[in-house]
């Protein structure tokens, strides 16, 4: 049968009139026997509407094997035996760290031969100095941080706790997000530097993470969300396997953090098998659309792949992929040219809906439901429709606690910390008296001047060697207050934080408001 298909390719040759198409064969490695079928049907449906009369697509397709070097083995046996122009690779069914689809990646990727994952969600496939043949139809877990900075915007949360595993997953959303958030508060800087006459300077800054907290096993789980408790923000994303998810909303169900004022917003990871288990009530979750339907991606990836082909045999000097592994060390010198074709597809009516890669491999404009924990199940309460999250004003969200209104985001701290400088004749610095104590003093108008003690490091006002000292803060107009803010915000621009200014009394003597780090 192999040898019939092996002489088909090479009989191209004209008979009478007319070229036979050209047999091309694509690979599969697809984790139930069911999805074979499934693929064929795919292919013979791509060939009625790509290739016509120059070439004709073949399925070859085997399912996962029990180790990865039986898998690589199959790949070379079964598959690049026949000279396959490309090879799809879902998930494996109960994948652990044992069963993935690294060997074909690798095996696959050592002659370049192009490899389209199905429904591989790990984000260390994006890295293509490993995986560097390989691209999917899928995003990565970590492209979940776009719908989290999307949601930020949507709620106007700007704080925010990201708690990640110290693996490759959590680093890369970490990174994901991290990125976004700097993008944002570039521009809004600059925006607001050129409008200086703000008084909320602050208010309009762009989201940020206040705190990164990143766990292992050896964490421990209680320090880290007390230490979590501490801060100011409240809205808590996670990104963690689904058992470390458990472990973290166990711990935070014993430290009582996930009552009223929390949002915890997490990925598909960490609402799914043994962490929904755990799952508080208020969780808001992300479900990749079709993420898990590996019909679906099969027939856009054969799709992508024959539009592909079609593309790839305009070109010139195309030539054909290796034939089995045992005594082949040469790439195929066409597969990084093929890679970089079907990096540049354009697919608009998938049954998942646009295919399109980024220059990773990964699938863009991916598609999220968001789901809400209520009362053990999940309810969708909006979609991310691949640019922006669109929430579905039909279904409530109830929040942690069972809030319905949205969470503000963040708490204010008890405990104030005032960073001001020493500017006569805005901020004064006097000596306590012996005592410690403030001195009271007037206004020539006869208002009585408000202090504040302040403790600081000595060497912070010069010359003025004694240990406790009083900030004297006389502001006459909110004019005033703004400049003072300005000069703040100026010197510490990563630092400060302003909320509530409403709460400010921007006539008499100010009492700051707000916490300045
Ligand atoms: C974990 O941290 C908490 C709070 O800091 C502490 O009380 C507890 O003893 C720690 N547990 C272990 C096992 O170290
Ligand atoms: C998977 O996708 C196919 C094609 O869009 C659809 O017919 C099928 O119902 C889906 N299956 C599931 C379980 O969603
Ligand atoms: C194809 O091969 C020919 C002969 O080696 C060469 O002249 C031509 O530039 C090649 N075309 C491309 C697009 O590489
Ligand atoms: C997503 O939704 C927004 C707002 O409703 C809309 O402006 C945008 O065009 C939508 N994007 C897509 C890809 O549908
Ligand atoms: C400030 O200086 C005084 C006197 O030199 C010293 O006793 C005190 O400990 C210092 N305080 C701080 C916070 O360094």
């Amino acid at each position: 049968m192999r040898l019939l298909l092996l002489a088909a390719l090479f009989s191209c040759s004209c008979v009478r009139g007319g070229c036979e198409p050209k047999i091309v064969n694509i690979g599969a490695v697809l984790s139930q026997k069911r999805y074979e079928q499934v693929f064929k049907d795919a292919v013979t449906q791509a060939n009625q509407v790509y290739g016509r009369e120059k070439f004709k697509l073949t399925a070859i397709s085997v399912t996962h094997k029990a180790n990865a070097i039986q898998m690589a083995l199959s790949v070379c046996e079964d598959l690049i035996s026949s000279q396959v122009y490309a090879i799809l690779v879902s998930h494996p069914p109960q994948s652990n760290d044992h069963l993935t689809p690294t060997p074909v990646s690798y095996t696959a990727g050592f002659y370049r031969i192009p490899v389209v994952g199905l429904t591989t969600r790990m984000s260390i496939y994006s890295d293509k100095s490993i995986h560097l043949s390989f691209l999917r139809t899928v995003p990565p877990y970590s492209h979940q941080a776009h719908v989290w900075f999307d949601m930020m915007r949507e709620f106007r949360w700007n704080h925010i706790i990201l708690i990640v595993s110290d693996d490759h997953e959590g680093r890369a959303a970490q990174k994901r997000l991290e990125t976004l958030l700097e993008e944002r508060e570039t521009k809004n800087k600059k925006r607001n530097y050129e409008n200086q006459d703000q008084l909320s300077y602050d208010n309009k800054r762009g989201p940020k993470a206040e705190k990164v907290l990143q766990f292992n096993q050896e964490t421990n789980l209680t320090a880290l969300l007390l230490e979590a408790k501490e801060l100011e923000a409240r809205v808590i994303i996670l990104s963690a396997s689904e058992e470390d998810a458990a472990a973290v909303y166990k711990t935070a169900r014993i430290l009582n953090m996930i009552g009223s004022g929390y949002v915890w917003l997490v990925g598909e990871r960490e609402m799914s098998g043994k962490a929904l288990s755990e799952a508080p009530d208020g969780l808001i979750g992300l479900q990749l659309i079709n993420g898990k339907n590996e019909s679906a991606h099969i027939s856009d990836a054969v799709a992508v792949v024959a539009q592909s082909i079609q593309e790839l045999f305009e070109k010139e000097n195309i030539t054909e992929p290796p034939r089995g592994c045992v005594g082949n060390t040469n790439i195929w010198k066409t597969g990084p040219l093929f890679k970089r074709v079907l990096m540049s597809s354009k697919y608009p009516e998938g049954l998942t809906g646009r295919v399109e890669f980024n220059d990773d491999g990964d699938r863009k404009y991916a598609h999220y439901s968001i789901l809400n924990y209520q009362k053990s199940r999940l309810i969708q309460v909006g979609i991310y429709n691949g640019t922006q999250v669109v929430m579905n004003k039909q279904r409530k969200i109830i929040w942690p606690g069972g809030e319905t209104e949205r969470p503000r985001g963040f708490q204010m701290s008890t405990r104030l910390k005032i960073v001001t400088i020493h500017q006569e004749p805005f901020v004064y610095v006097k000596p306590t008296t012996l005592e410690g104590t403030c001195k009271e003093e007037y206004t020539p108008n006869g208002v009585l001047i408000k202090k504040v003690i302040c403790t600081g490091p000595n060497e912070t006002i010069p010359g003025n060697p004694s240990g406790t000292f009083i900030l004297s803060l006389c502001f006459s107009t909110s004019a005033v207050w703004r400049y003072i803010l300005y000069i703040h915000t100026y010197i510490c621009s990563r630092y400060l934080y302003m909320y509530e200014c409403s709460k400010c009394d921007l006539t008499g003597h100010v009492s700051l408001c707000g916490s300045l780090f």
